[in-house]
């Protein structure tokens, strides 16, 4: 037993309580390589103190250390360069990040670890963020960001990929009128299919007028780490409008 218990890696008992692992609905990695030591010791001495379980993302803006004046949804944050970042370029904003995968939220554990301000203003889920989507109240969500989610090229496996029609209404439902919904992605037939889902959707409007505005990243929105390595073509960037 003793043995068995060294060899447990510090995420596995956060991991092993998640509800979406039993109902193994989540694709793609949850752990890469076995976490080195201080990234292994921020997963269980930092995440628990900026951890957002579902039931909690009822009260979205009750989530953070400090008051904020508008809250926003990363869906699948990678590495979490881009939560980071708007994290220190947006202080009245509340930053909500999702990611099932282990190595990713050390990451973003790392860049967190020397910046108290900007760890009173975000919390993470290590999970689905299907599960916090489910918990939010309607109306609570400034933004909603999914950048480079997985594109799933194969046709029998696009019933993975995330915003399928079922997920548009519920950002729908969580964003408050005139929220965003920013997409962007280097796969254009998975930017071709996403367009097709969200301009079908009544909750949804596309506001660009030329090419240039979905060609070129919008000021406002930094670079993550599927951009900087995007190796299927030119990104494209959407900004959708809540109706
Ligand atoms: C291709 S990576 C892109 C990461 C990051 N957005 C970027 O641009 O660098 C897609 C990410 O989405 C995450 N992901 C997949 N399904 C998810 C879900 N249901 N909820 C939250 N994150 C998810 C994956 O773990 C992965 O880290």
């Amino acid at each position: 037993m003793g043995k068995n218990r060294s060899r447990r890696r510090p995420e596995e008992g956060i991991l092993s309580s998640h509800p979406e692992r039993a109902r193994g609905q989540l694709y793609g990695r949850r752990k890469g390589p076995r976490l080195r030591g201080a990234q292994a010791e921020l997963l269980t001495q930092l995440l628990p103190a900026l951890n957002l379980e579902p039931a909690r993302a009822r009260c979205p803006h009750a989530c953070f250390a400090v008051p904020v004046n508008d809250v926003w949804l990363e869906v699948g944050f990678g590495a979490g360069e881009h939560l980071y970042a708007l994290a220190r370029n947006h202080t009245d904003v509340g930053l909500i990040g999702a990611e099932p995968f282990v190595n990713g939220v050390a990451k973003l554990l790392s860049k967190l670890k020397d910046d108290p301000l900007s760890q009173e203003r975000i919390r993470i889920h290590m999970g689905d963020a299907r599960d916090i989507l489910a918990a939010l109240p309607a109306a609570s969500l400034g933004r909603v960001m999914i950048l480079f989610p997985d594109p799933w090229p194969k046709a029998r496996h696009h019933k993975r990929r995330f915003l399928q029609t079922a997920m548009l209404d519920a950002i729908a439902s969580a964003l408050r009128e005139g929220g965003q919904l920013r997409f962007a992605s280097d796969n254009p037939d998975y930017v071709a299919w996403t367009l097709e889902r969200v301009l079908a959707h009544e909750a949804f409007r596309w506001p660009a007028r030329r090419a240039e505005d979905w060609r070129s990243r919008p000021a406002d929105w930094p670079q993550s780490r599927y951009e900087a390595k995007a190796l299927c073509g030119p990104p494209s960037y959407f900004v959708f409008e809540r109706r």
